[in-house]
């Protein structure tokens, strides 16, 4: 009796370990992405810059926060990452905006978002809403002092400054990486394109901004490859006549001009970007991207205010609702 059973435990024994061994290979599998990739991306190697090490302890006011739920494929090792520095406010349609912004931003390889908030403490929503964008993302907060909060003058000054201070302390001592910086207000719309054009960008580059200065667009007139002047219906004597919208800077540049920042003493409103600008490169320096500057990829879109008349001054519904 005994040596039936054991000639039948040795017969079954290496099926046993086959079974084992493939369920084994299937839990190793990755698991599906939560997105599928999307069916149009600027770069074929996916959304790789969260793998990237970020360093901890940027300015006081930040938190660094990687997707690590998804294995995405590695990129390439050389690929430019794009740095976008968002000033951002509290307000009925932030959540709307932020939203737009992470679905576009989702689509673009090796993007790090700088999301600034206009307050003295970064808020809930906000930090919810970063913790669930699937981006590399990096959340500052800086508020802007009261006297400056004034129709007419200049906004999100010190918010893209943050922004600018953390990206230069973070790369004080890795100076090789190469890297491209853009201000995205949280009210625009992003083409998928604009990102493929400012990712080569050298020093500053420029394009057409669409929706803006009173006209349809706004653009950089170019002749032989270089930029001589300005398509513009507001203010032509600013001399970089364009939207914050409108350029990119390398990240050489932004640490190679360590005192480069958006300055409140004596700004105009509209003439911040001329201001920036000046201080670190020239007009004939700049470089012309959407096909010579004849394309828009951008459009300076803004929300209008919503109507919240019918909204009860006391809390009438039964549950509490972020919008
Ligand atoms: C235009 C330009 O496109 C902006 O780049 C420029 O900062 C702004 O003018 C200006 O006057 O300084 P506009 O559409 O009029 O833009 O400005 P907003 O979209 O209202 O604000 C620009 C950015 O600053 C947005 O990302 C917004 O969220 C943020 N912001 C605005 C703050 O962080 N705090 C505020 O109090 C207001
Ligand atoms: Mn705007």
């Amino acid at each position: 009796m005994k040596s039936v059973l054991f000639t039948r435990f040795f017969i079954l024994l290496p099926w046993i370990l086959i079974v084992i061994i493939m369920l084994d290979v299937d839990t190793r599998r990755p698991a599906t992405p939560i997105t599928p990739r999307p069916y149009f991306s600027p770069y074929a190697v996916g959304r790789g810059g969260a793998r990237l090490p970020l360093r901890r302890g940027g300015p006081a006011h930040g938190t660094e926060k990687r997707n690590q739920s998804r294995p995405q494929p590695q990129p390439e090792p050389q690929l430019p990452t794009i740095y976008a520095i968002t000033p951002t406010y509290s307000r009925p349609v932030q959540k709307a905006e932020l939203t737009r912004l992470a679905n576009t931003f989702r689509q673009v390889a090796q993007l790090h978002w700088i999301l600034v908030e206009d307050a003295a403490a970064r808020s809930e929503l906000v930090s919810r809403f970063l913790a669930r964008a699937g981006l590399p993302s990096t959340h500052l907060h800086v508020p802007t002092p009261r006297r400056y909060k004034r129709p007419g003058l200049p906004r999100a000054t010190e918010q893209r400054n943050a922004g600018l201070a953390w990206l230069r302390q973070r790369h004080q001592h890795q100076r090789a990486q190469p890297g491209v910086l853009f201000f995205a207000d949280d009210d625009n719309t992003y083409s998928l394109e604009l990102f493929q054009e400012m990712r080569t960008t050298r020093k500053v580059s420029v394009w057409p901004v669409g929706l803006v200065g009173g006209r349809r667009y706004e653009r950089p007139l170019v002749e032989n490859g270089k930029v001589v002047g300005w398509y513009t219906g507001w203010r032509a004597d600013r001399p970089f006549a364009i939207d914050m919208a409108g350029f990119a800077v390398s990240l050489q540049v932004i640490l190679s001009n360590p005192k480069a920042v958006f300055k409140r003493r004596g700004s105009q409103p509209g003439m911040q970007e001329s201001d920036f600008l000046k201080q670190i490169t020239t007009v004939e320096e700049l470089e012309p991207k959407a096909n010579n500057c004849t394309k828009v990829l951008v459009w300076h879109t803004r929300t209008e205010k919503v109507n919240l008349a019918n909204e009860p001054k006391y809390h009438l519904d039964t549950v509490k609702i972020e919008v």
